[in-house]
């Protein structure tokens, strides 16, 4: 009872202390009543849940995870709302269902769940043990072997995303879409909104404890984490000149240069300066702007484009000079040095690229990519970078390149550093 009264004082307070609106007041109904079945357990009726382990949230800024006896309450600033995981062999379980605007309620761990794979990257899952639960997806825009294999061996289904029965049947739905019209057992998971590589990948965590693998996730994350600032340590502590990097893309005749903060977080831990553009957007039919963008670009020693293609294959550099309209490329340094990269390297179907999903829980290894690409080695090879300016052509990924016993975990792939 001491235990529980000190999560839920510290959850409470932490709530009160961050909550916009009135959610701290349905929080505590919610804890009046926790109150009042584990009362039960102060004179011998129920027997203790314990969980397992905990996790800590260091770095990421949208969700936190308190901790109670038999629940844990995950507070997500993606849709405002906090998630109350009851343990299935508790007595709150068995008696006590929550699906309001602010606080749902969801039994764990989860016997199984369903993603929506368009946005949700599978890689998480996969690194905590968890892709056989995985039941059901929306689409096949998975850039995971072993999840295509999974699909193609009929061990989970795919459906619409707006087919809400279908939806209804799983302990749980898993989406990145805050858009899309909530039911009681959505969840949201959106590592996309963090500002930096470090603090995306640790929605492991978030993960984690729907399933109480608490233990799993924070170790894997700290593998992520001591690789990551190891391989940018040594890289910052470079004396040599940092390279300019830009990474940029193409549509409706406009160039434009990203302002992801991640992006940006990548380059200047790989030991690189981001362009100093004066705006973000150039006009390739206006000349003022065409000049000026010319003029920029022979400030960049790399460059990497993000053009979205339907056909990664075809986009190769003639594509990229094509969308450029620049006819006097000579002082085009990335060019000359061919240093002209693209992050499909490893794509499914030409439209799910690894990128989206690997690289988000496993930052270490793009940064490893990054650099390489700013600090050539030749003894390496990349992961989810291609040079297109040295010709090299997309993977296309297959259930046939999934290679370990999907009951089993994956490994988190440590890059040598130092
Ligand atoms: C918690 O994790 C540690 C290792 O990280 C493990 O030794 C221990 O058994 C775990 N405890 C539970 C209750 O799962
Ligand atoms: C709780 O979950 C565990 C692990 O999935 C399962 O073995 C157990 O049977 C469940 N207990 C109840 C009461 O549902
Ligand atoms: C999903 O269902 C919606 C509404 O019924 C429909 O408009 C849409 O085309 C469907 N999507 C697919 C991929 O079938
Ligand atoms: C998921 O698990 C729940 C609870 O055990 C069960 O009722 C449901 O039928 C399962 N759904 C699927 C699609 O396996
Ligand atoms: C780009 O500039 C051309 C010529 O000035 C103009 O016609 C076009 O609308 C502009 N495009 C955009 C997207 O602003
Ligand atoms: C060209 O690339 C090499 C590394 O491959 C680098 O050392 C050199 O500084 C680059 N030159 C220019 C002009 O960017
Ligand atoms: C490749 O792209 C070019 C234009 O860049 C286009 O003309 C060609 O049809 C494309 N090839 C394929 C196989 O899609
Ligand atoms: C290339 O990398 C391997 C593995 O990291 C290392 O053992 C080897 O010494 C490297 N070779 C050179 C020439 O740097």
């Amino acid at each position: 009872m001491i235990t529980l009264f000190l999560y839920s004082k510290r959850y409470l307070i932490q709530l009160m202390d961050s909550a916009p609106s009135s959610s701290w007041l349905q929080a505590f109904s919610f804890l009046a009543l926790v109150w009042l079945f584990n009362c039960g357990c102060v004179h011998g009726a129920s027997p203790a849940v314990k969980v397992g382990n905990f996790s800590k949230v260091e770095d990421a800024g949208n969700f936190h995870i308190y901790y109670g006896q038999t629940f844990k309450v995950i507070k997500n600033s993606a849709d405002g709302q906090s998630y109350l995981l009851l343990q299935n062999n508790s007595r709150i379980a068995s008696r006590t269902k929550y699906c309001t605007s602010r606080i749902k309620s969801f039994v764990i761990p989860l016997s199984n769940y369903s993603v929506d794979t368009t946005f949700f990257p599978v890689s998480f899952v996969e690194l905590l043990g968890l892709v056989e639960s995985l039941k059901g997806i929306t689409s096949d825009y998975v850039a995971s072997p072993c999840v295509l294999k999974l699909y193609q061996g009929g061990q989970l289904e795919m459906f619409n995303n707006s087919d809400y029965q279908k939806l209804a049947e799983f302990s749980s739905y898993f989406l990145s879409d805050t858009d899309q019209q909530p039911a009681c057992n959505f969840a949201t998971f959106v590592p996309f909104m963090e500002d930096t590589p470090l603090q995306r990948a640790e929605w492991i965590k978030f993960m984690g404890a729907f399933a109480n693998v608490e233990a799993r996730a924070n170790q894997v994350y700290t593998a992520v984490k001591v690789n990551y600032l190891c391989l940018a340590k040594v890289a910052t502590t470079r004396t040599t000149f940092k390279p300019t990097v830009a990474w940029m893309r193409y549509k409706n005749g406009l160039w434009s240069f990203t302002q992801e903060k991640y992006q940006l977080k990548y380059v200047q831990d790989a030991g690189g300066e981001i362009l100093g553009a004066n705006k973000n957007t150039y006009n390739v039919s206006d000349p003022d702007d065409l000049e000026e963008f010319h003029a920029i670009l022979c400030t960049a020693e790399v460059v990497i484009d993000e053009t979205l293609t339907s056909d990664p294959v075809n986009y190769t550099m003639s594509a990229f000079i094509q969308n450029l309209n620049v006819e006097d490329r000579s002082c085009f340094s990335f060019i000359s040095n061919t240093s002209l990269w693209r992050y499909d390297k490893r794509v499914y179907n030409s439209v799910a690229l690894d990128w989206y999903n690997g690289a988000v829980s496993q930052p270490q290894l793009a940064l490893a990519d990054l650099i390489e690409v700013l600090f050539p080695t030749g003894n390496y090879t990349m992961t989810y970078f291609r040079n297109i300016a040295k010709g090299e052509v997309p993977i296309n990924i297959g259930p046939e390149m999934c290679d370990r016993d999907t009951s089993t975990a994956m490994e988190p792939t440590i890059v040598a550093c130092g």
